[in-house]
């Protein structure tokens, strides 16, 4: 994730005059490795230019915004302050979590998009779902009964070296599921990712993502994660 580093002057309530530099990292909004309209038909470049350029980059800034007033709270010993903080910085931080993993899951068609995987994770799925089809049925009917916004993701739970679909609410990114759980692939279903296409119908959206699907980077994260 792309970072910039914010350095503060704080003076140590201790009366003594002490004074100490510390930086607070904060975030900016991430390159995507394609063009807006690389994704098309599956997805509109008129999508993904307002998902990245606004939404993301309302949750970074929300997100940051959060990080300094909690540095400021920690620094005043405010405590209900801190507690007050943590829901934007679930929400927000998980907008930019879930969005930075997003935008790598997706490549387009004529740079390997939608190519499935060969290789160990390939034989992670037929092992654990019996088939790349189950996999995907298995995802798609679960994005398309998620009630109100949230995602579906293919995690690979580290513990026990399996594959597992997981969703989750909102903007909760996958480790709100458990600390052992990587994100292999991660499906957006809020509205502002396929409205303007697809209008309410959810199921397509889901249908075509498939086609722009980055295949060969989960499996260079899945690989990385089982050795
Ligand atoms: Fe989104």
């Amino acid at each position: 994730m792309a970072l910039r580093t914010l350095i503060s002057n704080k003076t140590l309530g201790l009366g003594l005059g002490f004074r100490h530099a510390r930086s607070l990292q904060t975030f900016s909004l991430p390159d995507l490795p394609y063009d807006y309209g690389a994704l098309e038909p599956a997805i509109s470049g008129e999508i993904m230019k307002i998902h990245h350029q606004k939404h993301h980059q309302t949750y970074i800034t929300n997100y940051n915004k959060a990080l300094e007033q909690l540095d400021e709270a920690m620094a005043k010993g405010d405590s209900p302050k801190v507690v007050h903080l943590q829901s934007a910085i679930k929400f927000n931080g998980g907008g930019h979590i879930n969005h930075s993993v997003f935008w790598k899951n997706l490549k387009p068609v004529n740079e390997g998009g939608g190519e499935p995987p060969h290789g160990a994770l390939g034989w992670a799925i037929d092992t654990d779902f019996g088939s790349m089809e189950t996999l995907v049925q298995k995802m798609n009917s679960e994005g398309a009964a998620l009630q109100g916004s949230g995602w579906v993701w293919l995690a690979l739970d580290k513990e026990v070296k399996k594959v597992k679909v997981e969703t989750t609410a909102n903007q909760d990114p996958l480790v709100t599921k458990g600390a052992n759980l990587v994100p292999l692939l991660g499906i957006d279903v809020w509205e502002h990712a396929y409205y303007l296409q697809y209008k309410n119908v959810r199921p397509d959206y889901l249908k075509n993502i498939w086609k722009v699907m980055n295949w060969k980077y989960a499996s260079e994260v899945y690989e990385k994660e089982i050795a």
